[in-house]
């Protein structure tokens, strides 16, 4: 199989917001508790946190992080989770059936956070709560003293004031799951109110609006245009959310998925514009795609779990062993994100820890990277300046998620100071290798200077990474890629990921 591929130095998408590579935690399962804190594990630091943890997230270079919630938000009370440890309540979450100790609250949080080198994006409640607890808990957090909240902050030992940015405004109101589950208009209403007083702060507070929780909900995309008609002017963002699955086993319609998600960011972006018009307003909104993650391999087990009686304390909920084929699936998505960096500014996996995540621990155990570690983190490290448009010439394909697929996934970036070029490529072929041959316009001086390599054989589809053997799927050397008159020429391996990075002059 034979692709051709073209790329101009002066045909750029977008200038991509660093935030593209955001993660999200939730009080749920053990992403928290077992997950970033232990204050019994033998890594753990003087404030409970796993340093084992810590040192693989640092690894990521993540930019934000979305925080309480998820569903556990939507009947979270913030205020149980300051002052004395000891003295906080135990409460029923009601989201994932569970009891939460409140042993962490945001002011461990925000420790974690700023020892990770992590902004905090956090989100409020508006299921069983609304402006009133939105607006105390911005001022405990972001008021610098002389006031109730903030000196309510500064007697917990936290002087200075967080300046959170980023505010949520509750979390998938539109899902009928939803502890406090609204219509449309309903929300949209307060959803405006709040995001006004969160504003009121000042500080150049920035909110996202929820839109679906997926793009398979009856009301989407009706949600998103009403939800926005109510309060256009006063939020900058708007999230989406979807998570992927592989149950029939089929890559190739899998992989399919990315294109699917491709329209759904472009529907959304249409119904923007479309407010946008109807209001005649000055502002614009972006996506805030503030959920996607693979998350499929334990589904009925999970939803059997979360929905007994129990009421466990940090239950193993959504422990995926993510596999080669996940970690494929994971490098495309992030493409995508690339490619629609001009709409989405803000993309968040979720989970970080634990709860469908890249990095998972034992209790009392080790913590290691699942294979979708590895793609996240390159367009992490990699994937930061200004997107490039490639222009693609590639064999195609016909799914069920979607028809007329290229079998060549390619995105590209140039560094922010235009000294290098990171091309993220994928041949999505099960069978047979590519043949690739990239067009560089614009640059001197080509050199390969890395090149590393996910898979190679959809035999090890479903090789993963798991506990007893944490380092099955790693990256490697690639050897195939070479320079050649100017161009990137070579071999991409059927049923690959490639990460290459090129200086340039
Ligand atoms: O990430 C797991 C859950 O998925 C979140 O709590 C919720 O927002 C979504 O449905």
């Amino acid at each position: 199989m034979k692709a051709r591929a073209t790329i101009h130095r002066d045909y750029t998408i977008a200038r991509i917001d660093d935030r593209l590579y955001s993660a999200f935690i939730e009080h749920m399962g053990r992403a928290i508790y077992s997950g970033i804190y232990e204050p019994d594990h033998p890594t753990a630091n003087a404030h409970g946190f796993r340093q084992d943890v810590l040192d693989l997230v640092r690894g990521l270079k993540i930019p934000a992080i979305r925080y309480p919630g998820g569903n556990f938000v939507s009947a979270y009370k913030w205020e149980d989770g300051i002052g004395p440890q000891d003295e906080r309540p135990v409460r029923l979450d009601l989201a994932w059936r569970s009891k939460e100790t409140n042993q962490v609250g945001i002011n461990e949080f925000a420790h974690w956070a700023k020892d990770a080198d992590i902004e905090m994006m956090l989100a409020v409640n508006l299921g069983t709560r609304g402006i009133e607890e939105a607006r105390n808990f911005v001022e405990y957090c972001n008021h610098p003293s002389g006031t109730h909240w903030s000196d309510l902050r500064r007697s917990h030992g936290v002087e200075d004031p967080y300046g959170v940015k980023m505010w949520c405004l509750g979390n998938e109101m539109d899902g009928p799951w939803q502890i406090g589950h609204m219509e449309a208009t309903e929300y949209g209403r307060l959803a405006n109110e709040t995001s006004k007083a969160v504003k009121a702060f000042g500080g150049g507070i920035e909110t996202v609006v929820c839109g679906s929780s997926n793009d398979q909900m009856p009301t989407y995309p009706n949600w998103e245009r009403q939800v926005l008609e109510e309060c256009y002017e006063n939020v900058d963002y708007i999230s989406l959310h979807k998570y992927f699955g592989n149950s029939s086993r089929n890559s190739l319609n899998y992989f399919a998925k990315i294109e699917e998600t491709g329209r759904y960011i472009q529907s959304i972006a249409g119904v923007i514009d479309y407010v946008k018009a109807k209001k005649r307003a000055k502002n614009d909104i972006y996506i805030c795609f503030d959920e996607w993650n693979v998350w499929y391999h334990n589904r009925e087990q999970d939803s059997k779990n979360w929905h007994s009686w129990d009421w466990p304390e940090a239950p193993a909920l959504l422990e995926e062993d993510y596999n080669l084929e996940d970690a494929i699936f994971v490098g495309g998505l992030l493409n995508e994100f690339i490619r629609r960096s001009d709409r989405v500014k803000i993309a968040c996996i979720a989970q970080l820890v634990n709860v469908i995540a890249p990095i998972r621990t034992l209790k009392g155990g080790p913590a290691w990277a699942t294979s979708i570690y590895y793609p996240y983190q390159f367009a992490s490290l990699y994937g930061r300046g200004t997107a490039l448009n490639v222009a693609v010439d590639a064999p195609r394909y016909d799914a069920e998620a979607a028809q007329d697929v290229s079998y060549l996934d390619v995105a590209a970036v140039l560094a922010p100071d235009g000294k290098s070029i990171t091309v993220f490529a994928i041949n999505r072929n099960p069978d047979e290798a590519m043949e690739l041959d990239l067009s560089l316009h614009g640059f001197n001086g080509l050199t390969l200077v890395e090149h590393k390599v996910m898979g190679g054989n959809s035999a090890d589809a479903r090789i993963a990474n798991t506990s007893e053997a944490p380092d099955k799927v790693l990256p490697r050397d690639g050897d195939k890629l070479a320079i050649v008159d100017g161009a990137v020429k070579g071999e991409l391996p059927a049923f690959s990921y490639t990460m290459a990075r090129f200086s340039v002059s």
